[in-house]
């Protein structure tokens, strides 16, 4: 690996609506697993800046214990290395902090998170979800973001969309790298009765008239995935427990989109390994570790043709 590769990181996704239960976690959480399931030599690191502890959750293979690191020893440290931990369906995850508001406090730089990220080395893709806020934590999550995933559920989330939209282009982030995700759809809602134009529709309309980029594949309310998040203390991938249905095949769409739009093959490139002093590509192989030194990570030699 060339040295200047060594220090490439992959590319960043964040997940934020000002609006609350529009659907952030289910598409950072899903989006995860859909992704792991499409390139299982890519690997994925979650990492979610609130304190609901629904990652943990849904990711932990085991009991967290005090000594597992979380995102605030990852913020103290710089680093989000030695607080990853390998979770459920392959990806990694950092357990959630015990309460934001101290991070918060220690967020007051917008780019730290890009520079904790830029520390961390992650040979993947990181997905960051964030609070239904517009504070300093998910300031950090776009400065740190390649793509800004915006899941628009109705009306009011569309008019917070303009709010983060607005907010790109007044902290320099700009909004090239905002994508409106429609969520939550029920195509029979319409707007004016029967004989109306769907919501969907019009929401649709609305997005593109303000000149918005939105990814087209859109994700349907399923009692299914209502069912999945919340009949358990865990809640369960879309992938594994919802196959067959609509909102599966929208995931892995959804799924599709997104890696196209950042580069990233949906195939395993098979060709000869590069020579070293080649830097046409970028090969991201090494590993990350965990708090013990050891490796951690899919440390399976992928090709993307992604660049920042
Ligand atoms: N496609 C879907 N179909 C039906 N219910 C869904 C779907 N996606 C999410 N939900 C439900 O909507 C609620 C909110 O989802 P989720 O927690 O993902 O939203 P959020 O934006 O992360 O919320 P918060 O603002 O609290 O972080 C949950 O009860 C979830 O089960
Ligand atoms: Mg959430």
């Amino acid at each position: 690996m060339s040295p200047s590769s060594a220090r490439q990181r992959g590319p960043v996704v964040t997940v934020s609506s000002n609006k609350g239960g529009v659907g952030k976690t289910t598409v950072a959480t899903n989006l995860a697993i859909y992704t792991r399931a499409i390139r299982e030599d890519l690997p994925v690191l979650l990492v979610g800046l609130d304190d609901q502890g629904t990652i943990d959750r849904m990711f932990a293979l085991r009991d967290l214990r005090p000594a597992d690191g979380n995102l605030k020893h990852a913020w103290a440290e710089r680093s989000l290395a030695s607080s990853a931990q390998l979770g459920q369906y392959g990806v990694h995850f950092v357990p959630s902090p015990p309460d934001v508001a101290l991070l918060k406090a220690r967020a007051g730089d917008p780019r730290t998170l890009a520079r904790i990220l830029e520390q961390t080395d992650w040979q993947g893709l990181v997905i960051l979800d964030t609070k239904s806020d517009l504070e300093a934590l998910t300031q950090n999550a776009y400065h740190a973001a390649d793509r800004i995933l915006i899941p628009i559920a109705d009306w009011s989330s569309l008019e917070e969309a303009e709010k983060i939209i607005a907010l790109l282009e007044r902290t320099g982030v700009g909004a090239a790298r905002a994508r409106i995700v429609f969520t939550l759809v029920d195509r029979r809602s319409r707007v004016g009765g029967a004989e109306g134009p769907t919501l969907f529709g019009r929401l649709r309309d609305e997005v593109r008239r303000r000149g918005w980029a939105y990814y087209t594949t859109a994700l349907s309310r399923s009692p299914r995935v209502e069912t999945l998040n919340s009949a358990n203390r865990t809640p369960l991938s879309i992938l594994h427990h919802a196959k067959g249905t609509e909102v599966h095949a929208q995931f892995r769409e959804l799924t599709l989109e997104v890696l196209g739009d950042l580069g990233i093959s949906d195939r395993l490139d098979l060709a000869p390994t590069r020579d070293e002093d080649d830097d046409e590509d970028e090969v991201w192989g090494a590993p990350a570790r965990d708090r013990g030194g050891r490796a951690i990570g899919g440390a399976v030699r992928w090709v993307a043709r992604w660049r920042r």
